[in-house]
Formats: C-alpha cells, sequence, structure tokens
C-alpha cells in the first residue's frame, strides 16, 4: 500500500517567503522547507493498481494555469491546536481544480473523506500542548498580515508521503502539468 496525495507544489520564491513568517514558536517543529506543500486531495493508503486508474484519470484533467496567492496565517486543532498554516487568497480556479481532482480519486474508487476543502500550508505542527495559548496568539499576531508574490499554478503532483520518527518524508510519483487550451 502506498499513502499518497494529490498537492500543489510550491516555488522557490513562495518557500522563501513563508521562511518569514517560520520565526519564533517555541515547542513548534517548522515544516522543512522541501516539505511545504499545499494539499487538493488527502489519498491515504492505496494500492498501486488504485494508483494507476487515478493516474489515467488525472493525465485527462485539464485546464489554463492559474495565478495563487499566499495570505494570512491560522492553526487547526480547535481548543487543542497542533498545526499552524498559512492561508491561500480565494480563488475560484483553485476550486474548481480541487473538486475535479477530488472526483477523480472517487472515481478511482479512493474514499475521500467528506470535508469542505480548506486550503492551507502547514508550517508548523507541535506535540499535545507543547505550544502555549500565548506564543500562538503571538506568532498569529505578528503575521497576520502576511502575504506572498501570486505565483503561476502550472501543474500539480501526486506525492507519496512515508512517515518516519524524523518527520514526514516526501517524494513525488507523478506530475500533471495544466496548459491553456489551444486557440480556436
Ligand atoms: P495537513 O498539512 O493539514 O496535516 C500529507 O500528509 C498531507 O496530507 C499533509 O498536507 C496533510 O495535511 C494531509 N493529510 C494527512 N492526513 C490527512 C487526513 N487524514 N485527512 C486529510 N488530509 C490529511
Amino acid at each position: 500500500m502506498i499513502r499518497s496525495f494529490l498537492a500543489l507544489p510550491l516555488p522557490a520564491s513562495a518557500r522563501d517567503e513563508i521562511d518569514l513568517v517560520q520565526d519564533d514558536l517555541r515547542g513548534a517543529m517548522w515544516t522543512p522547507e522541501e516539505n511545504l506543500h499545499l494539499t487538493l486531495v488527502f489519498l491515504g493508503e492505496q494500492t498501486r493498481r488504485t494508483l494507476e486508474d487515478l493516474d489515467a484519470l488525472l493525465l485527462k484533467v485539464a485546464g489554463p494555469p492559474f495565478a495563487l496567492e499566499l495570505a494570512g496565517v491560522g492553526h487547526f486543532g480547535g481548543r487543542d491546536p497542533r498545526l499552524a498554516w498559512v492561508g491561500v487568497r480565494e480563488s475560484a480556479e483553485l476550486r474548481r481544480l480541487q473538486a475535479k481532482l477530488e472526483n477523480a480519486a472517487r472515481s478511482a474508487g479512493v474514499a475521500v473523506a467528506d470535508r469542505r476543502f480548506t486550503p492551507h500550508v502547514t508550517v508548523a505542527r507541535w506535540g499535545r500542548r507543547e505550544v502555549t495559548e500565548e506564543r500562538l496568539r503571538d506568532w498569529v499576531g505578528r503575521n497576520s498580515l502576511f502575504s506572498c508574490a501570486p505565483f503561476e499554478v502550472d501543474g500539480f503532483e501526486l506525492v507519496q508521503s512515508e512517515l518516519s520518527r524524523h518527520g514526514a518524508v516526501y517524494t513525488p510519483l507523478a506530475r500533471y502539468p495544466l496548459t491553456a487550451p489551444p486557440s480556436p
């Protein structure tokens, strides 16, 4: 079985800008630069066969490249936050692409969780109560105006995720370019 997800890789320019918010949050583990990404669909553990079926469907996903901007910061985990993120400026193109990929995953037989897509880039994680409420509030306050220069999304990837004690290792398995339709 292969644990994997569909994601947008981030260009070096965006990763450099994200580095600015990975400043000071005692107790948190910052996501290493090479692991920064925007998850579109989490696939979980799948057989190679399912991923092959999915690959055939993803090759048919068409759509033009589009611009995307990261903005704002926040955290997930409710009253017990465990993860800090950089947000994404609302993008109909991103939602359209995400919906196509989710449909493709379902058609390939993946039981995708029935949750609303909340686009984000995870920039830090931590264990239970390892970051105090106060430090998290300060971090959000310092970085709430974060935004990065728009960048072009010209493809997405199928990425394998291997979990180890030293953190996740992500390996791109396939890349799917987005290309403008030929002019009539
Ligand atoms: P996260 O960054 O919000 O934790 C690889 O693990 C990617 O898939 C991560 O970006 C992670 O999102 C996401 N992911 C991991 N487990 C998941 C799950 N059970 N449901 C949805 N997304 C998950």
